[in-house]
């Protein structure tokens, strides 16, 4: 169902890699809440080809950008912006990359140079997306960016690994930036904390059906879909929520704050 919430909204969505993708789910609910959008990702996702089906669904131009490189990232918002006519009111950070956890590296045995590149990807990224908005004076008054996260930032799950660490600098820059970013245009910048789920990022965590099972089995709600988190999506992007800033919010069908249910101790005593 559309309520038509974000009629007139212009908007950079990332990471949209297949139909699995959070981004994905995410530009289609934009879509059909009458947002007129751009999809980027890496050029390397995009030799991939399947972005350009959902590009002939929401009628979007498909602009590359590695989001380590500024250059890409000062065209990608020059093109945004001719395209528009205008800046730009949300934008959607959703990519996500563990060079260590890839590899089959260790916590205890890192390779630095590569995470390195896990934290430019997963986390600086947003800052140097947020700094060349900033330069350009890319985004709108009261606009809205929202960045994804995973609760390993507060909670050690040791199969995350690194990704863990770059989740808590992500959701640092969140509140850092957003601060500066909402004195300047009251532009809004959050974290949302999904449930673990089925996608290519996700897939990539070591013993991942056992985790996203423990995940239901922890939730009051269950875990929350992709869809669902796109949905979460267009709320924050929409102007009902135009005092949400700095915030890392969890998506996660109550899992944060969960001690112990009986879903899980029947398991326990198996
Ligand atoms: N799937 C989960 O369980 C889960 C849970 C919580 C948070 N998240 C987060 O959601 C976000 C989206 O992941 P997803 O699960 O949809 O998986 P996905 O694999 O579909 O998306 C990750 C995207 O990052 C892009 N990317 C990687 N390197 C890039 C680069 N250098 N430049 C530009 N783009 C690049 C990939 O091309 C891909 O489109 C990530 O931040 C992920 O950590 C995922």
């Amino acid at each position: 169902m559309s309520y038509n919430l974000l009629k007139g909204k212009k908007g950079i969505i990332f990471g949209a890699l297949d139909e699995k993708s959070i981004a994905w789910r995410t530009a289609l609910r934009c879509h059909e809440e009458g947002a007129e959008l751009v999809l980027s990702n890496a050029p390397v996702a995009l030799r991939m080809g399947e972005i350009n089906k959902l590009a002939e669904i929401v009628k979007a131009p498909v602009i590359p950008a590695d989001v380590t490189n500024m250059d890409d990232l000062k065209k990608l918002f020059e093109e945004s912006m001719k395209h528009f006519n205008g800046g730009v009111d949300f934008i959607l950070h959703s990519i996500g990359m563990g060079l260590n956890v890839r590899k089959g590296k260790k916590y205890t045995e890192l390779d630095y140079g590569f995470n390195q590149k896990t934290f430019d990807i997963s986390s600086v990224s947003l800052h140097k997306v947020l700094r060349t908005a900033w330069d350009m004076d890319a985004i709108n008054e009261g606009g809205s960016v929202i960045a994804l996260t995973y609760i390993a930032a507060q909670r050690v799950f040791p199969d995350y690994s690194e990704m863990a660490d770059a989740k808590a600098l992500l959701e640092s820059i969140v509140r850092s930036f957003g601060y500066h970013y909402a004195v300047r245009k009251k532009v809004r910048i959050n974290s949302i904390s999904q449930s673990p789920t089925r996608t290519t990022a996700g897939g990539g965590i070591k013993g991942f059906d056992g985790f996203i099972n423990f995940a239901e089995k922890m939730s009051p709600l269950g875990n929350a879909t992709g869809d669902e988190c796109a949905d979460y999506c267009v709320s924050l992007f929409s102007d009902l929520t135009k005092m949400v800033t700095m915030q890392n919010l969890f998506h996660d069908g109550g899992f944060s704050t969960t001690g112990i249910t009986p879903g899980v101790v029947e398991q326990m005593e198996k």
